[in-house]
């Protein structure tokens, strides 16, 4: 039998996210929509909660069609709820994930949550949306549901559930691991403006680290991006300076926690990396770029410095990925690609540069 399921992405990087679901041979990849990855896997196991790329998994319940905009449809999604096989679903996402089944239907309690979210303007909130789909899918299961209306927070351990409607069109699905996948269990310190590590996957995986040999983040803050490219270069040497000493104690300790072995951490100053020249043959950094973290010491009079030096440090077509606010191409590099992202209410670009032989400062 072949389940439905929906990865979900940061705004951008689907096509992405698509690659790495049939890299990984984790399904069909059936459709790339808004934010999403729709996939049909044949025995979903525990490789899903291996994506990297995304948010999130889900498994697909119901889609249901003829959601319009006048209440009316909360009844239509509360007979979905209703209809669907909740004890199934749930039971197959508890295999993936290993979690203990020491109740009837393999529910380890603490309840039932549901998250809804809609485009355009209708005539109920997503809190209704919520209690009408939450309702009919805890009866079966036994367990009580928790709504989130006035601002109330589900306990640890409910099964979460997410209802999206777009156009006439709803989803009802359960996400498949206890948290959200973006939330890394290594990242429990950080720094303000850190990577969002789906993002620093992707960027990774741009790089194409396979072929790697030494991998530099002039700017590391808390690690994510080397963090995030250990599992794709086991072998490659890999660098991480900041010029903040707590930075790079974060990192370190990140690192530690996610088994990332072997990554060089250091304070150092981007406006002059202590590395020689042509040393290194991929970058991945997230610069400094606007009041939430300024640039500090050789980059707080002269940023362009950073480019100069990673130029300096690259050996000749080597590449950088780097997420900057707009696309732009400093010089001595030639842009590959440029990907376009929504994050955080913001539109940064992922660009990937390699270094030609040409000069690396202007003029
Ligand atoms: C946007 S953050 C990087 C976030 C990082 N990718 C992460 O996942 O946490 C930019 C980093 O640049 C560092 N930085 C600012 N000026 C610097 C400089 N001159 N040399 C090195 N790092 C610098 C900041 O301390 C900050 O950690």
């Amino acid at each position: 039998m072949h389940t439905l399921a929906v990865a979900r992405a940061v705004r951008g990087i689907e096509p992405l996210v698509a690659a790495e679901i049939r890299r990984a041979g984790l399904g069909v990849v059936r459709g790339v929509r808004h934010r999403e990855v729709w996939f049909e896997t044949a025995d979903p196991g525990p490789e899903l909660l291996g994506l990297r790329t995304a948010d999130d998994v889900l498994l697909v319940a119901a889609v249901v069609e003829g959601i319009g905009r006048d209440r009316e449809a909360l009844g239509r999604l509360a007979r979905a709820a209703r209809e669907l096989d909740a004890e199934s679903l749930t039971k197959l996402a508890h295999q993936i994930t290993g979690r203990a089944t020491d109740r009837p239907y393999g529910v380890r309690g603490g309840g039932v949550e549901v998250s809804a979210s809609f485009v355009g303007r209708r005539n109920y909130s997503r809190f209704d949306i919520e209690d009408a789909v939450g309702a009919e899918l805890a009866r079966p299961l036994g367990l009580p549901y928790h709504s989130r209306r006035d601002g109330r927070v589900p306990p640890e351990g409910s099964t979460a559930w997410r209802v999206t409607v777009e156009d006439g069109q709803a989803v009802i699905a359960l996400r498949v691991p206890a948290r959200p996948l973006h939330r890394r269990p290594y990242k429990t310190e950080s720094i303000p403006g850190t990577l969002h590590p789906p993002v620093a996957a992707a960027m990774a995986g741009l790089a194409r680290l396979d072929r790697a040999r030494t991998v530099l983040d002039p700017c590391c803050g808390a690690g994510t991006t080397l963090i995030e490219a250990r599992a794709l270069a086991p072998h490659a040497r890999l660098i991480g300076f900041d010029h903040v000493p707590r930075a790079v104690h974060i990192a370190a300790a990140n690192a530690a926690r996610a088994a990332a072995d072997a990554i060089a951490w250091g304070v150092a100053d981007a406006g002059r990396i202590p590395l020689s020249d042509g040393s290194v043959d991929r970058v991945l950094v997230n610069p400094p770029w606007d009041r939430q973290v300024a640039p500090s010491g050789r980059l707080r009079r002269d940023p362009g410095r950073l480019w100069r030096e990673i130029h300096r440090v690259l050996a000749v077509g080597g590449t950088v990925v780097a997420l900057v606010p707009e696309a732009w191409r400093p010089p001595g590099f030639g842009v590959d690609r440029v990907i376009h992202l929504t994050l955080s209410g913001r539109h940064p670009v992922v660009a990937v540069l390699r270094r030609s032989a040409g000069r690396g400062r202007a003029g």
